[in-house]
């Protein structure tokens, strides 16, 4: 045992090195000035309590709600790290990076000091994994598991995000089809899905002048349920059910003529260094007797890689998509999707995908398409926010 008295003058020098900042505010990086010997004793590690009290509580409060404005003198709100709504979905690296980097890494304040000078990323992820303990219920899956987002295979995680994509054929007649989805978070583990599709395309026969004809495509409502999660087994299991409406027009192509259901399991797997893998599996039911149900399944597997320790994220992907009408004698259609994705702000709650879908059989009938698009997950902030 290491004597008390060492401890709480490390301590206290730790928070008269943090109170210093809190009048300032302009960019700090605590500590810089002065050894870290100063302020934490070297002959036993601090417990993530002790870093928390000594560095952090005098802002984010002893109960992690936030100090009142009176006490902290700036205008800035603190985050409320008891709210498990909030501090479930931040991963550890980000949070480690706000705390190591100062608020500006993650287009946050510059009242939210940097750390780095005095704290080194293992003690400063003690202190966060003290924060996890504000929340206090492990019902939340934890933001490791929201994966990057693939162009087709549906994400487990539950999420409040807006989704644009847009598709464009690579040959055959010239079209520009689009889908707009909206997902909004509920509780621990519930989602509602709004699907919008739309699009023009040119609709003249082989020769002819272009004719280009646009409409809304079927529009679909979906409710997602995360059936488990454990951060320990890196892994997410969802059930979506899914209602598919015959919004569009069908003589124009842009619908089906029929409302469908679409129930589907989702699976998220956290791999080694950065990999990942997403899992999707369901069925098209139509509700009419004319029409052939479809199963279908997709995989997407990626890693991430950031520029440098805090920086952007890139995220390459190859996804497989299968799909095959549940009746003998069908074809079963393979299509090939490499992508990128990246984040596009500080912040990195906007993001942008590009991916080129290749069909490997049945090439006569189906084309290959270039698809895009921009994710905004607005639970993180405006989409202007944070660039
Ligand atoms: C000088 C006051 C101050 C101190 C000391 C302080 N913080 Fe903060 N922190 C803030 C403010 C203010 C914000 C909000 C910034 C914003 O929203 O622009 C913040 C935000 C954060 C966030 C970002 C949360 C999010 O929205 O994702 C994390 C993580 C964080 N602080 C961790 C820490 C840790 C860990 C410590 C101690 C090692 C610490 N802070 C010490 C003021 C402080």
């Amino acid at each position: 045992m290491h004597p008390t008295g060492l401890r709480s003058t490390a301590r206290a020098s730790l928070a008269a090195a943090v109170m210093l900042t809190l009048p300032l505010a302009a960019p700090v990086a605590v500590g810089q000035e002065s050894g870290r010997g100063d302020v934490l004793p070297q002959d036993a590690p601090a417990t993530g309590r002790e870093i928390y009290e000594a560095a952090c509580a005098n802002c984010h409060g002893s109960d992690g709600t936030g100090a009142p404005k009176s006490r902290v003198g700036f205008d800035t709100p603190l985050p409320d790290f008891s709210s498990c709504n909030f501090a479930s979905r931040e991963p550890t690296a980000d949070w480690v990076a706000v705390a190591h980097q100062g608020g500006p890494v993650r287009g946050f304040g510059r009242v939210m000091p940097a750390f780095g000078g005095l704290l080194t990323p293992d003690e400063l992820e003690r202190a966060i994994d003290y924060i996890r303990g504000f929340c206090g219920s492990d019902d939340w899956p934890r933001g490791e598991l929201n994966l990057p987002r693939a162009m087709f295979t549906e994400k487990a995680y539950p999420e409040d995000e807006v989704v644009w994509t847009t598709t464009v054929p690579a040959e055959g007649n010239a079209a520009v089809m689009n889908e707009l989805v909206y997902e909004r978070r509920f509780g621990a583990r519930n989602q509602l899905e709004v699907v919008a599709p739309f699009g023009f395309r040119d609709v003249s026969a082989a020769g002819e002048a272009a004719n280009w004809n646009g409409g809304l495509g079927d529009m679909a409502l979906g409710w997602k349920r995360v059936l488990f999660h454990g951060l320990e087994s890196g892994s997410i299991l969802s059930l979506t059910g899914e209602v598919i409406l015959p919004t569009g027009d069908e003589s124009d192509g842009f619908g089906n003529g029929t409302a469908t259901f679409e129930p589907f399991l989702s699976y998220g797997q956290i791999l080694p260094n950065g990999a990942f893998l997403h899992a999707q599996t369901g069925a098209e039911i139509p509700a009419t007797d004319d029409r052939t149900e479809e199963g279908f399944w997709r995989a997407a597997l990626g890693k991430t890689f950031t520029s440098g320790d805090w920086g952007r994220a890139w995220s390459p992907m190859i996804e497989v998509l299968g799909s095959r009408e549940l009746e003998s004698g069908a074809t079963t259609h393979w299509d090939l999707v490499p992508q990128l994705q990246m984040t596009l702000n500080t912040r990195q709650h906007v993001m942008g995908n590009v991916a080129v879908r290749i069909p490997m059989n049945d090439t006569d009938v189906r084309q290959t398409e270039v698809l895009v698009y921009v994710l905004w997950d607005y639970f993180d902030g405006g989409f202007f926010a944070g660039w």
